[in-house]
């Protein structure tokens, strides 16, 4: 397929002077047009852009779509990367595979084992804070707390041992580092998974509480295999560490924007949980879109997609939708129907790791501002480095003072 001018080439960029808000384009698209064609790889693939949350949440509930990016009409972002990867990475296969390993994890997200963990969650976020506070300023705080939280929140959860927490941050680290070359970024995801295949093996000879442990255990009753177990593990990481981490900085950034609202962050446990359901709305992370292939015909918003066809869910702009959130692009902290965005997606697919990723924001944002009441970003807005070419969205580093 080729691309032809009415068809706007996909993009992750978001203006330079609303840093916070999608690209102005796709708000357009969502009125006039909410089930478009897009333009992928200079215009040789051309999938849907669904940009209505209603048609968004009809898209992530259908049976008629599936993540396999092994279809060729996948719209995933690189032209030639359309291999199965590892079944432990089970968002990109459909049921009953996805089904069978998202079970391994399930009672891992279960509300009372996350609860388990608020107070290493604390622990690690009055670390952090106290190391950052004895530095001079101004500090990045990408680098000092936003990123080595959830990294060391996963160590918890995964039970990883204390005097290897350095070795697993580093690798972890390199992973999600923009400027490491392809080599160094191969070399770190070999480590890791080597390190987690042998976790495995140490798990089961010494368990502990945690969630490699009860993999182990898995492996042991048939369930899956050690590399399911080391695959699973490596996912979650993938999933958790990044998106959290960028979450806790656009946040900082957002909150620090509209001070009017701090006090609201530090109201108590009920304002705080309303707050970070605003965040994840408003900011809505997952900007590169969730990424669907139709395997049955199917009409969304009226129009018909044939099977075979891809579909981009831009999250950040179904979000935005004026038919469903008054005044969308309002930071609006007590929003009424708030926990209906789908930030964290919808359907079978939707996130594991929401009630980690919640309890992590919740206890992070109030100790922020609690303990840096006079934190300031060091930079101009206009100077901070937003990764504008990522598909989740966050900033390579944030210069603050306090
Ligand atoms: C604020 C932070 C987070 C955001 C915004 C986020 C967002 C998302 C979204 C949008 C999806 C759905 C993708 C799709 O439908 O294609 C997803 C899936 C997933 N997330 Fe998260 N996530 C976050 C944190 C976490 C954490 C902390 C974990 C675990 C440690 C996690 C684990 C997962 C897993 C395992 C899936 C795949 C679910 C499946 O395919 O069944 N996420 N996440």
């Amino acid at each position: 397929m080729t691309s032809s001018p009415t068809v706007p080439t996909f993009t992750l960029t978001r203006p330079q002077a609303a840093p916070l808000d999608p690209p102005p384009l796709y708000a357009q698209l969502r009125g006039e047009q909410p089930v478009t064609r897009v333009s992928l790889w200079e215009g040789r693939l051309t999938p849907w852009l669904v940009t209505r949350w209603e048609d968004a949440r009809a898209v992530l509930g259908s049976p008629a779509f599936s993540t396999d990016q092994t279809h060729p009409g996948a719209p995933n972002f690189k032209e030639g990367t359309h291999q199965p990867g590892p079944r432990g990475f089970f968002q990109n296969y459909d049921d009953p595979i996805h089904a069978a390993m998202r079970r391994t994890l399930t009672r891992e997200f279960m509300v009372k084992r996350v609860d388990a963990l608020r107070p290493a969650i604390a622990r690690l976020t009055d670390e952090l804070l106290t190391d950052l506070t004895v530095l001079s300023g101004p500090a990045d705080f990408v680098e000092h707390f936003a990123l080595p939280l959830p990294s060391l929140v996963i160590c918890e959860l995964l039970g990883v041992p204390y005097e290897e927490h350095p070795f697993f941050q580093e690798q972890s680290k390199t992973l999600v580092d923009l400027n490491a070359t392809g080599e160094e970024s191969a070399r770190a995801f070999a480590n890791l998974g080597e390190y987690l295949l042998r976790l495995v093996q140490t798990k089961r000879a010494t368990p502990g509480d945690d969630v490699v442990t009860r993999l182990a255990a898995q492996v042991d009753e048939g369930v899956i295999t050690d590399q399911d177990a080391a695959d699973l593990s490596a996912f979650l990481l993938f999933a958790g560490h990044e998106t959290t981490a960028n979450m806790i900085a656009l946040s900082t950034i957002t909150l620090l924007n509209h001070p009017d609202r701090i006090p609201h962050i530090l109201g108590g446990p009920d304002q705080v949980a309303s707050a970070v359901e605003e965040l994840l709305r408003y900011l809505s992370i997952v900007h590169g879109g969730l990424r669907r292939t139709a395997i049955d015909d199917v009409t969304i918003g009226g129009v018909t997609i044939h099977a075979g066809e891809g579909v981009i869910i831009p999250v950040h702009v179904a979000n935005r939708d004026p038919e469903f959130f008054t005044n969308p692009d309002d930071l609006d902290l007590e929003r009424a129907n708030v926990r209906r965005h789908l930030a964290f997606g919808y359907g079978i697919h939707q996130c594991l790791g929401q009630p980690l990723a919640r309890a992590e924001l919740q206890i992070v944002l109030p100790e922020v501002f609690r303990r840096l009441p006079s934190l300031k970003i060091a930079v101009p807005m206009e100077e901070i480095a937003f990764k504008q070419a990522t598909a989740v969205y966050g900033v390579r580093e944030l210069p603050v003072t306090w």
